[in-house]
This record gives structure tokens, C-alpha cells and sequence, in this order.
């Protein structure tokens, strides 16, 4: 066989890969090509504490910044959206929930309230007062519609997915997709409707679970079991998530065959981030060695630092409203507990290693996350 018919043969092969390798060539394709950044770090959307501010540091330093829109209105999302694009030429991610929403149960409701009802007693607060509902929205068409002006690179789902059409639509813009998955089968779940990378977050995550495909929390595992088995699993690049600080958590991932990171509470301390001062001073202190999975801020298991709610009322509650209902009742005692300087009664988001938080520029943190990886 001649070189030239022996080389053809060879680049035949290449388009024609076979189907055992076909997982392997599509994990090389790095992270960073396919979402064209340099480095490997994807900043975790982070509701509540984030806005434009952080995305555009850690973007500008090579990661891939990220925009929260849980808790945003359509008119903040859109000014949101508006200063990353003039701060930043380099691409972003931009995130949803996507849990269906609940049909409100008064009974339930009325339980919930009554056992806030000391602490509303306590802290001087009127129950009549308190907000029936508290949003937090969910990927729809109105949401697409915003979207559609900037045809951002890079959305990321939580919670699952929207409705085939809704994807097609976003997926029509050329954008890349991305989302959680807590478990393996969430991940095979996911990789069957196209996405582009998928997020493995492990138990050891602050903030919500992505889980979406059951409610049993006993089928939650730990970031680096989580890793391998999914890259096991499927074909598309797998980013590690969950409990990594700093740059050997991230080298340790990538290690066990994620394509990159997705950090969240180390950026918890960094300036640009809007954490509170009560979340910044327990992220700071001991407090933030004591983690739980809770559902009695939201209804739904999320892992924050233990507090005074958290061991009177949980961290679990079975009479808790489905997600996003209970956040109403804790609304005006958190308010008022803040005002008092306590973080007594307000979600504390944080994944089980807050030792990587630092009072530093986020993009002098992004590039030290790197340090022994590039
Ligand atoms: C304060 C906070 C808020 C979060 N909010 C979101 C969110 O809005 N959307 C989302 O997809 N993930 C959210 N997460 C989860 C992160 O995407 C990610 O899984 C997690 O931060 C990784 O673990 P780590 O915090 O230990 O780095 C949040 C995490 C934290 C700490």
C-alpha cells in the first residue's frame, strides 16, 4: 500500500469514526474550544449573590463568566445582559431554572406559616404582612424572547430542561448548552436531548441540586464518585462541579476525566460578587465548616451553612411548600433578622469547601484557580 493511499485510509477513518472511540474524540475536544475560552473554569451562576459584575471579571480573565437569571425580572435580566456585552467582547453564560411550577396547597401553606408563626411573634412581625408569593421564574418564551437580542454563546439550565421547542429555539441561535446533572442517569437523560456539556454537580455543591429526575436525595453522591462515572457514561465534555477551591480540586477533576470546572462559593468573597454581609461574614468564619442540605428557604434541598432556621425547623422540612412557594413566609424574617445584623433566618448558600474564599479580585482568583492546571 502506497503513503498516500495508506494516509487516506487513515483520514477515512477519522471521518468515519467508529462508534467506541467517538466518546473519547469528543471529550478531547476541550471545554475551551467549545465554548472558546481559555481557560477551563466556568463561574458558577449564583442567584441571589451575582450579577453582571462578576461574569464580566472572570470572562475578562479567561474563564467563562456566568449571569444568574433565576431571581431577575424580564426588564433587569435585559439591563444585566446589557452591561456584560459592553464590559465584555469574550463570551458568557447565562442561566435558568427550569422547574415546573407548583400548584399552591393552602393547607400546606397554612402549616408552614404556622410554624414560622414564633418567629414572626419574636421578631415583632405583622403575619398579615407577609408576601403570598415570592418568584423565582422558569425558562419560557418570554424569557427567549429577551434573549434573543444577544444570542448569548452559552446558556445552562438547572433543574433539568425546558420544553423541546423552547431548547430548539435557543439551540437555533448557535448557542452551546449546558446543564446539571446530579446523577448518571440525569446525565444519559440529558445527553439524549443534544446538550452540548454536561455539569456534573456533586453533593458537595453550595447552593440548589440540580436534581430533576427524582426526589430521593439518598441517590446524591459526591463530586469525585460523580465525575467518572458520568464521563463513563456519556460522550459530550463533563465539567466538575461541586467542593473544588482551588487549583489542585480543579487539577483532581480533570484528572478523573472532567474537561473543567465550575466553582462557585470560592467567588463568594471576591468584591464584584453582591454576597451579603452576613453571608460574607459566615463564609469567613467556622461557621462555614458546618454545611447541610436544606429545603426550608426555598422548598427545594440546597446546601447552605447551618443556621438558627436550618436546626429549629430543619435542615429538611415535610411540611415545607414545594419550590418556590416557601420563600414567601421566610421573605420578611430574613429582612428583619438582617436588619438586626444576624443571618438567623437567611439562606446562607455554601458548598462543603469555603476554604478557597477569598477577599481578592475575581479575576485574580479565576487565573490562581488555574495555576497548576495550564
Ligand atoms: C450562592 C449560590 C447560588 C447558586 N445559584 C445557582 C443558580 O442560580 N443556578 C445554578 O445553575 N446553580 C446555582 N448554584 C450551584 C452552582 O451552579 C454550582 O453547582 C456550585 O456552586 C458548585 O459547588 P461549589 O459551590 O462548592 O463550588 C449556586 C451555588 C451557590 C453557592
Amino acid at each position: 500500500m502506497s503513503r498516500a493511499s495508506s494516509s487516506g485510509e487513515s483520514t477515512r477513518q477519522e471521518h468515519g469514526v467508529r462508534p467506541e472511540w467517538k466518546g473519547k474524540l469528543l471529550r478531547m475536544t476541550s471545554i475551551r474550544d467549545l465554548l472558546g475560552i481559555e481557560l477551563p473554569i466556568i463561574q458558577a451562576p449564583m442567584a441571589g449573590v451575582q450579577g453582571s459584575a462578576l461574569a464580566v471579571a472572570v470572562s475578562e480573565a479567561g474563564g467563562l463568566g456566568s449571569l444568574p437569571c433565576a431571581m431577575l425580572s424580564l426588564d433587569a435580566m435585559r439591563a444585566e445582559l446589557d452591561a456584560i456585552i459592553a464590559g465584555t467582547a469574550r463570551p458568557f453564560n447565562v442561566n435558568f431554572f427550569c422547574h415546573s411550577v407548583p400548584v399552591p396547597d393552602l393547607e400546606r401553606e397554612s402549616a408552614w406559616r404556622n410554624a414560622l408563626r414564633p418567629y414572626y411573634d419574636e421578631l415583632g412581625i405583622d403575619v398579615s404582612s407577609v408576601p403570598p408569593v415570592a418568584a423565582r421564574a422558569s425558562f419560557s418564551h418570554e424569557t427567549a424572547d429577551v434573549l434573543s437580542d444577544s444570542k448569548p454563546s452559552v446558556v445552562s439550565f438547572h433543574f433539568g430542561l425546558p420544553p423541546d421547542d423552547l431548547l430548539q429555539r435557543v439551540r437555533s441561535w448557535g448557542t452551546k448548552i449546558l446543564a446539571s446533572a446530579t446523577t448518571v442517569d440525569e446525565a444519559r437523560w440529558l445527553e439524549a436531548r443534544g446538550v452540548d456539556a454536561i455539569i456534573a454537580q456533586g453533593l458537595e455543591a453550595g447552593g440548589h441540586r440540580g436534581i430533576f429526575l427524582s426526589e430521593d436525595l439518598t441517590t446524591q453522591v459526591g463530586t469525585f464518585a460523580l465525575v467518572p462515572q458520568i464521563v463513563r457514561a456519556v460522550r459530550v465534555p463533563v465539567v466538575a462541579a461541586g467542593g473544588i477551591a482551588a487549583a489542585a480540586g480543579v487539577a483532581a477533576a480533570m484528572a478523573l476525566g472532567a474537561a473543567g470546572a465550575q466553582i462557585g462559593t470560592a467567588y463568594l468573597l471576591c468584591p464584584e460578587a453582591t454576597t451579603s454581609a452576613v453571608h460574607r461574614t459566615a463564609l469567613a468564619g467556622d461557621a462555614a465548616r458546618h454545611t447541610a442540605l436544606t429545603n426550608v428557604f426555598t422548598g427545594r434541598p440546597a446546601r447552605a451553612i447551618v443556621n438558627r432556621l436550618m436546626r429549629e425547623i430543619g435542615p429538611i422540612s415535610g411540611i415545607a411548600p414545594q419550590f418556590p412557594l416557601a420563600i414567601a413566609a421566610i421573605l420578611p424574617l430574613r429582612a428583619s433578622a438582617e436588619a438586626q445584623g444576624t443571618g438567623d433566618f437567611s439562606p446562607l448558600w455554601a458548598g462543603q469547601n469555603a476554604s478557597g474564599c477569598k477577599e481578592i479580585p475575581a479575576a485574580e482568583l479565576t487565573r490562581e484557580l488555574v495555576d497548576t492546571v495550564t
